[in-house]
């Protein structure tokens, strides 16, 4: 039987929630990744370091027994953010910061409606050495959905690297060619993380035949060229792209909705899913440096020490899981049938 060993992964974004959806989400994610960058968009948002080691403690509650899983937490950028708050956040082991242009995405109204208003914070961060990661979409009214990634790049995103030369910048979840190419032209201090829905889908998986709100996330899914770039630049190995799986929970019933929420909870099948598209792009071989060394690596981290397998085994992903409160969620690709399974995880190297 095929089998698959590579170091021990970390995901570099999702985002766990709080309170009773820890018990779910966190044992999700620890059945394999090490680590994580947790999500600060919580509500209210996490947005000083109390906030962060307050979060971080519920979430090292909700871990397994003997799980050695470590969430690295993030603050919520928002324009009453001080430069004291990031000397602070350094200090009590915050890891990055994260950047929502209000509106946004999910419980992202209180986030930063002026950019160039913070440079003083990014200049803070720059000293410091936390990581600036960004939701990388324009919200005016009079952009198209479609276009809001390349207009980010053109009217911010440029900006800020420019003026910050030495900031680290994780351009997160990025879902299109010029997202892509923007990256690996950038200096060696951006990179970016993409999904597994931007891999494996495109614009078609989520109206053709009919509206599917379980493949809604934002940015949203582009056309099949852009997840095209996306493939290949993973299956190229550059160094700069690496796992985020933006794994992001939300009820069926805020899904199956007329006015249905963003995100795909992808944690319960993410690093097989990851290994499905290697595997289609004939690329088994660059799944260990995206998912496991390159994004420790951009981070300043130690990469991990123990081993993870994988076998090539069909299973099916759940319809649905069920939250002790009775709430029911739909994993991402529900019903669906992979090819890789997890074997075994945290094994002495
Ligand atoms: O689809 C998304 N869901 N994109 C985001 O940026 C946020 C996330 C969420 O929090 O649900
Ligand atoms: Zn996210």
């Amino acid at each position: 039987m095929q089998t698959l060993t590579i170091t021990t992964p970390d995901d570099w974004h999702l985002h766990f929630r709080d309170n009773e959806m820890l018990a779910e989400t966190v044992p999700a994610t620890a059945r394999c990744f090490q680590r994580a960058i947790v999500m600060p968009n919580l509500v209210p948002p996490v947005v000083n370091a109390a906030m962060a080691m307050d979060y971080k403690a519920r979430i090292e509650a909700a871990r397994p027994v003997g799980s050695s899983f470590e969430p690295l937490m993030t603050l919520f950028l928002t324009n009453e953010t001080s430069v004291q708050d990031i000397v602070d956040a350094k200090k009590a082991g915050v890891t990055a910061c994260k950047l929502y242009p209000a509106g946004a995405t999910t419980n992202s109204d209180a986030a930063v409606k002026g950019i160039k208003a913070l440079y003083p914070v990014f200049e803070s961060m720059q000293e410091q050495g936390l990581l600036l990661l960004i939701h990388g979409e324009v919200t005016e009214n009079h952009i198209d959905i479609f276009d809001r990634e390349k207009v980010f790049i053109d009217t911010h995103l440029t900006q800020i690297t420019a003026a910050f030369p030495e900031l680290k910048v994780v351009f997160e979840h990025i879902t299109t060619a010029d997202a892509a190419e923007f990256v690996a032209q950038s200096n060696e201090f951006v990179a970016a993380t993409i999904t597994p829905q931007h891999l494996l889908l495109n614009r078609n998986d989520l109206l053709v035949g009919g509206v599917r709100p379980h493949n809604y996330c934002l940015p949203v899914l582009k056309r099949n060229t852009h997840q095209k770039a996306l493939r290949d630049m993973v299956a190229s190995g550059n160094k700069k792209f690496f796992l985020g799986t933006d794994s992001a929970p939300h009820a069926k019933h805020k899904k199956e909705n007329a006015c249905g929420c963003a995100g795909c909870y992808s944690a319960w099948s993410a690093i097989e899913l990851y290994a499905e598209v290697f595997e289609q792009l004939g690329a088994l071989d660059k799944l260990e440096g995206f998912a496991s060394h390159y994004g420790a690596d951009f981070y300043g981290l130690p990469r991990n020490t123990t081993t993870m397998t994988l076998v090539k085994e069909n299973w099916d992903v759940p319809e649905q899981v069920t939250l002790a409160d009775g709430t029911d969620m739909v994993p991402f690709y529900a019903g669906q049938t992979l090819q890789w399974k997890l074997k075994s995880a945290f094994q002495s190297a």
